[in-house]
């Protein structure tokens, strides 16, 4: 059932005590804390057993409240936010001096993102400030995408859980860098790098860090219990076949194009419309994941538009070595 007013004014009353609320974005759901709450931020990272230089995203009712947070906000920071918040869309810039360094991991940035959800914003715009949200999974793990997946996952160790029923967008916002010269892109995601392209006018080069800040960054990460192997539209027949063959319990996330489902394998149809995949993928992995199977097989989507997001992280719930090359896959 969607969260009531009532509700809203309910969670705020337990952020403002510093007690954890999980609510619904555009993207995933997230886990909340005010960002000002040096015990209620701690909390954040036990209950996800997350580790603690791993920095969190402020999310904000609006972009006018960037300046209490972050400094030197370039030209291209507000032009973004301009076009793009509410939305899929978070900015890495320069911090401000009072921000916590809890909340940033250590660094001297910080992530910071206006979410386009109707109870997100109702919660952001009563409670007044800054709410520092991670996804309301345990580390690692894929990202919830309904209220029920929270419960799953967290249940009682949080207090309390608004419902905006399924995320729209179904994957984890686009982290783009802007505290240096150069933006780049840590984190595919809900917006697209055309999208991002076309406004700033220019390319903008993605960038792993070295340093392991980014949890979309670990090899293994969004992942089920079963093993995902990735393999494409030559080779797929012949990898489910070769599992089914030694025995294991094999399962099917997305099929490559114009191809039937095999026999004796467990399959949730996912829509080969890309924008449907990306709004249903965790929720597959999960239902699959109950099934107790062995293996995940999975055709990658072309990468362009949310399909660069989608495919990312199927890349990683397969992690290294679990990908079967072939030409679109390697
Ligand atoms: O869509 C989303 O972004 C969701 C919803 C709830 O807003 N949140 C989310 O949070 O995915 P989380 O914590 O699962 O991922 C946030 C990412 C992490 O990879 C983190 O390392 C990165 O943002 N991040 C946060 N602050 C950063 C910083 N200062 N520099 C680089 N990366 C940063
Ligand atoms: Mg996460």
């Amino acid at each position: 059932m969607i969260s009531t007013a009532k509700e809203i004014d309910h969670a705020v009353a337990v952020l403002k005590a510093g007690g954890l609320v999980a609510f619904p974005t555009e993207t995933v759901y997230g886990l909340g804390a005010s960002a000002r709450n040096e015990d209620a931020l701690s909390r954040i990272f036990t209950v996800k057993n997350r580790p603690t230089n791993n920095p969190l995203i402020v999310h904000l009712a609006d972009k006018e409240e960037m300046e209490k947070w972050a400094s030197d906000i370039s030209k291209l920071a507000w032009r973004l936010a301009d076009r793009f918040w509410p939305g899929p869309l978070t900015m890495i810039l320069r911090k401000n001096a009072n921000v916590s360094k809890t909340v940033t991991g250590g660094l001297e940035t910080i992530a910071l993102r206006v979410p386009n959800q109707p109870i997100a914003l109702a919660l952001l715009r009563v409670f007044g400030d800054g709410i520092a949200a991670p996804s309301a999974n345990k580390f690692g793990r894929t990202s919830p995408t309904t209220a029920e997946h929270v419960r799953e996952d967290l249940g009682d160790t949080i207090d309390f859980i608004l419902d905006g029923g399924t995320c729209e967008v179904g994957i984890e916002s686009t982290i783009l860098d802007l505290s240096t010269h150069e933006p780049a892109l840590l984190r595919p995601g809900g917006l697209t790098k055309e999208e991002i392209e076309s406004c700033l006018g220019s390319s903008v080069p993605f960038r792993y860090s070295n340093e392991i800040r980014c949890p979309g960054q670990y090899p293994r990460h969004y992942a089920p219990q079963a093993r995902v192997v990735l393999a494409n539209a030559e080779n797929f027949k012949e990898t489910i076949n070769e599992f089914l063959s030694q025995g294991l319990r094999v399962g099917v996330l997305a099929l490559p194009e114009h191809q039937a489902p095999p026999p004796k394998v467990a399959w949730i149809p996912v829509s080969q419309k890309v924008g449907a995949f990306a709004i249903s993928l965790y929720a597959a992995l999960r239902e699959l994941d109950r099934r107790n199977l062995d293996i995940i097989v999975s055709a990658l989507p072309l990468e362009e538009g949310i399909g660069l997001a989608v495919a990312d992280r199927l890349r990683r719930a397969a992690g290294k070595g679990n990908i079967i090359k072939g030409e679109k896959v390697a």
